[in-house]
């Protein structure tokens, strides 16, 4: 399965390095094609992949292509590819906001899989949502869930509609993280600890609570009641959230963002 990785950027680079570190592909089935001559050629020197400048070059032998240009570069780049393109070729957007049917049409193609991938993917840790045009067949979906498992772990949604709301949770959930983790920075600074000793506190907290998370089956309700003593300091922290209603914020926050996703992609 030759493998095509279009716009080596962020997240085109990110896919690319995954999926040529794994067993997935050799290094004879991955191909990265960028436009801009710079990233070609610092490309070239990594040695990592085939690195390619023009697109007629490497579009006709792909049989799997991932887009991973910005949203906005995307009619530009679908009216290049157009007179290339052939029924057979699968076609894995990363790209947050655009339609399955817009990438049909922009193309001329049927196999489409649209994707929301996000930022952790670049350690390895990222979560990405898929879904498929009814033209991919079950084996072929099972190759792009490989390929995208190189970066993390991957979800099969039902429809376009979970791609949006996956935004709202994973795609754009990082950002609450690291919102939640600069709060915590700031208190301990304010508390008198160093930068550093701060960063230790913080990072230390959130790696701990996710691997107890990860390695037990209980929910985060028994993992607080747990940490919680009735009268003690953490019920304190907890009850401060509560009255506050952090908990609903958080939730309006994720739906803010799934909202905006279903917007993005009405504009488009
Ligand atoms: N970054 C994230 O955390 C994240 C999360 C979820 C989804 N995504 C999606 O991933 C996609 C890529 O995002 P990114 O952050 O990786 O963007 P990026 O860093 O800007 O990378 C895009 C790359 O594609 C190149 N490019 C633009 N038009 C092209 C064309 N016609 N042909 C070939 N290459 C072209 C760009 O070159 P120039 O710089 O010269 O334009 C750039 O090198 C976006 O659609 C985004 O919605 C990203």
């Amino acid at each position: 399965m030759k493998t095509l990785v279009i716009g080596a950027g962020n997240m085109g680079l990110t896919y690319a390095e995954g999926m040529a570190q794994s067993a997935m592909l050799n290094r004879r089935n991955l191909m990265v094609f960028d436009k801009s001559a710079d990233v070609v050629m610092r490309l070239k020197d990594l040695n990592h992949f085939d690195v390619y400048e023009h697109l007629e070059e490497c579009l006709p032998q792909a049989d799997m292509v991932f887009i991973a240009v910005k949203p906005y570069h995307c009619d530009e780049l679908f009216k290049e590819m157009k007179s290339m393109v052939n029924k057979d070729q699968i076609f894995v957007s990363l790209m947050a906001g655009v339609t399955i049917n817009k990438i049909q049409e922009g193309l001329g193609a049927k196999k489409v899989v649209r994707s929301m991938p996000n930022l952790p993917a670049q350690v390895g840790k990222g979560v990405t949502s898929y879904t498929a045009s009814k033209e991919v067949s079950r084996v072929e979906l099972l190759m792009v869930r490989n390929l995208l498992d190189t970066t993390g772990e991957s979800i099969h949604v039902e429809n376009e509609n979970f791609i949006d709301a996956s935004t709202g949770i994973s795609g754009s959930g990082p950002a609450y993280v690291f919102y939640f983790m600069n709060s915590m920075l700031e208190a301990a600074r304010k508390m008198g600890f160093s930068k550093n000793d701060s960063k230790v506190l913080v990072s230390q907290t959130f790696e701990g609570a996710v691997t107890l998370f990860n390695e037990n089956d209980l929910s985060p309700d028994t993992w607080m009641e747990r940490v919680a003593s009735k009268g003690g300091t953490t019920r304190a922290a907890l009850d401060s959230m509560d009255d506050n209603n952090v908990k609903e914020l958080i939730k309006e926050a994720a739906y803010a963002a799934f909202d905006r996703a279903v917007e993005l992609g009405e504009e488009k």
